[in-house]
């Protein structure tokens, strides 16, 4: 089967080379001449373990390509997946200009039946819309439009398209969906559940699985808030709801807020598109506003560790990107904070392991740029950690605290014990306990 994929950002690219994984001919495409290039060299724009063997591996077997000539990969191939950015628009809806950009392009150049499977994140409509738009521009044009959202996390995310818990394939045509369930058919050996509904069913799984993630994190961020002044331990509490099987223990982490190019976003979206439809989505709002209130008193703990003003102070930052394993650092906590830290007249020196080119593009000159941990705490008036990266799992702490002018550690990821920290001479805060 020939496959083009619009779009090499993470879901295009991971996708491209998952389903070259499956057997498929595929033709990844995009605008942006550099990223083709670069791609075409073997080497990847963004930092995703495990996605640079995967790419190889099906280049050197010939059914992975790159190229910038996308009506040539329109024509030429029978599914095209739409796998572009759909960012927030200014009041929070989704921007869909890049998604209709390359559906524009499709209908210029359909020759002849076509699938066209939206892995973008779309609210619900939008494959309507699309088809509209097609059929319009090409009334003769013979083609079916599928919702087939991806649920993969950045950082594992080839593991999660070559092992989903689900597929969804949204579509009233039963030739569509034939075609759908052959490309994922590897997925059959390994008993991956399929869910075959409708285009609008499809579009609104995606919304509400990550709008529910998200609340579930929003929910134990509120409830570490609530523990903070009762004096509970949330990772217990956490740890004992999530042994009911009803609740599950997974998504349930304290923490500074969500970040990332999704759950911010889709949250956002999702009101949006219930406000617009004459909906007060009060469940939704809370969530957004918790995750909002979340990121500022992060500010305001290590604010008033210092002694309740940041004018002056110097702040070390371990992690920038919005979780480990990720160079991404869109909507990032991190971001939010420093932001804030310098704001209020703070100076920052942070250190990523993967994220630093990143916060240089946001923060120029106005922070420094620290090789390790170690250097990040040098002279620095409190450490705070942002991103729960392994490399800051295991730190020297008699190290890190001669290094410090005063032994403040805010630690927003709970990585470390707090009893273990205070035994080290640190004056330790976590979120929750
Ligand atoms: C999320 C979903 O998990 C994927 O299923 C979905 O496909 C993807 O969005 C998408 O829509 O494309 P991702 O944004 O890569 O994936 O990252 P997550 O691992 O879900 O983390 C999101 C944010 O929540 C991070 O800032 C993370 O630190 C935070 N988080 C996560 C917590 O604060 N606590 C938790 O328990 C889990």
């Amino acid at each position: 089967m020939r496959i083009c994929v619009i779009g090499t950002g993470y879901v295009g690219l991971v996708t491209g080379c998952g389903l070259a994984e499956f057997g498929m001919k595929v033709t990844c495409v995009d605008k942006v001449v550099e990223k083709i290039d670069m791609l075409q060299r073997g080497e990847l724009p963004i930092y995703e373990p495990g996605l640079k063997d995967l790419m190889e591996k099906n280049v050197t077997s010939g059914r992975l390509k790159f190229s910038t000539n996308i009506p040539e990969a329109i024509r030429n191939n029978l599914v095209l997946f739409l796998a572009v950015g759909t960012p927030s628009d200014e009041d929070g809806g989704a921007d869909l200009r890049h998604l209709f950009t390359a559906v524009e392009e499709i209908a210029e150049n359909i020759n002849d039946y076509k699938v066209i499977a939206i892995k973008s994140t779309v609210p619900v409509g939008t494959a309507k819309q699309v088809i509209q738009r097609i059929s319009k521009r090409a009334p003769d044009a013979t083609f079916d439009v599928v919702s087939n959202p991806e649920f993969l996390r950045e950082g594992s995310a080839v593991e999660d398209f070559l092992h989903p818990n689900r597929v969804v394939i949204g579509t009233n045509s039963k030739q569509a969906t034939a075609i759908m369930k052959d490309i994922y058919s590897p997925l059959y050996l390994i008993e991956t559940p399929f869910v075959i509904t409708n285009n609008e069913t499809a579009e609104m799984i995606k919304y509400a699985s990550n709008t529910f993630l998200a609340a579930k994190i929003s929910y134990i961020n509120e409830v570490a808030n609530i523990c903070e002044l009762v004096g509970a331990d949330v990772h217990v509490v956490a740890r004992a709801m999530g042994l009911d099987g009803r609740i599950s223990r997974k998504f349930l982490h304290p923490g500074p807020g969500f970040g990332g190019s999704c759950f911010p976003k889709d949250t956002r979206a999702l009101y949006h598109l219930a406000k617009k439809k004459g909906y007060d989505p009060v469940m939704i709002s809370s969530v957004i506003h918790v995750n909002e209130r979340q990121k500022r008193r992060m500010v305001e703990k290590i604010k008033r560790r210092v002694g309740g003003d940041l004018n002056g102070k110097l702040i070390g930052v371990l992690g920038v990107s919005f979780k480990p394993n990720t160079d991404d650092i869109r909507e990032s906590p991190a971001i939010f904070v420093m932001k804030k830290l310098l704001e209020a007249g703070a100076s920052v020196q942070a250190f990523d392991p993967a994220a630093m080119k990143e916060a240089r593009k946001v923060f120029h000159e106005a922070i420094s740029y620290v090789e390790d941990a170690y250097e990040a705490a040098n002279g620095a008036d409190a450490l705070v950690l942002m991103t729960e990266w392994n490399q800051f799992r295991g730190l020297d702490l008699q190290e890190l605290k001669t290094r410090m002018r005063s032994p403040i550690f805010v630690d927003t990821r709970n990585v470390y014990d707090p009893q273990k920290m205070e035994q080290a001479g640190f004056i330790y805060e976590g979120v929750g306990r």
